[in-house]
């Protein structure tokens, strides 16, 4: 089976991202490339590092009128990306016409959804005039996500054992904000272990620096993927 972890390229540049990939070994994770090292580096990298085997989430949350939505991700699927994600909030047209896009694609990757991010308390929320929590947000917007036709959505562990049992076993639920017990916790504030994640119902785990900043970030990758084994 393929490994679960998608590994946060949270790196400053092409240099530093291409000088870490070069100590992983594309069969034991995926990448994740999201804001500051595609606006540092380009489609250019991407391609790289499909081209090294490489199955990388195109993290760029997408967030538009529908028709600008769809020609992005006709473009970004092109890349050869795996999978891609538009924000939930944008809305049921933008959300299918991005799944009719990707459809048309030589190549579809899938196509996930951001909910509520998880910066966003009760109060953020009701500034923006949703009355909801933000678990009940986000359960709310992975439902029209999933109308829309997507594959799944981005959401905090903590949510995924209900997403798990209201969307069934096909849904894909990507969870960052992983810490292996033996990792620093750093700036997320709630965490959880690989194995609880997945037990929780994650599909995938986004995890950065506790493989990114690791002298020995192969072997970090390794102990992750033995700890999931024989986790269904
Ligand atoms: O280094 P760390 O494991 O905290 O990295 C987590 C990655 O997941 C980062 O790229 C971060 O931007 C991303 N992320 C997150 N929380 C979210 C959504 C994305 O930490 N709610």
């Amino acid at each position: 089976m393929s490994s679960r972890v998608i590994v946060a390229l949270d790196f400053a540049g092409a240099k530093e991202a291409l000088a870490f990939v070069e100590r992983l070994d594309p069969a034991s994770c995926k990448l994740k490339v999201g804001f500051e090292l595609y606006v540092a580096a380009g489609p250019a990298l991407v391609e790289t590092l499909v081209g090294r085997g490489f199955e990388v989430f195109l993290d760029l949350k997408f967030h538009d009128i529908p028709n600008t939505v769809a020609s992005v991700c006709h473009v970004a699927a092109g890349l050869g990306v795996w999978m891609m994600n538009v924000h939930a909030s944008g809305g049921m047209a933008m959300m299918r016409a991005a799944r009719e896009a990707i459809e048309q694609a030589e190549q579809q990757p899938l196509l996930i959804g951001v909910t509520v991010l998880t910066s966003m308390d009760q109060q953020d929320l009701a500034g923006l005039g949703i009355e909801r929590s933000p678990a009940e947000q986000a359960l709310f917007l992975a439902g029209l996500a999933r109308e829309a036709g997507l594959d799944g959505v981005v959401c905090s562990a903590q949510e995924a054992a209900a997403m798990r049992t209201r969307f069934g076993t096909e849904f894909l639920l990507v969870t960052p904000g992983i810490r292996p017990a033996t990792a620093e916790v750093g700036d997320q504030k709630r965490v959880m272990t690989p194995s609880d994640a997945i037990r929780a119902g994650a599909s995938h785990l986004v995890i950065g620096r506790p493989i990114t900043r690791s002298g020995q970030p192969q072997a970090v990758l390794d102990t992750i993927n033995a700890e999931l084994r024989d986790l269904t």
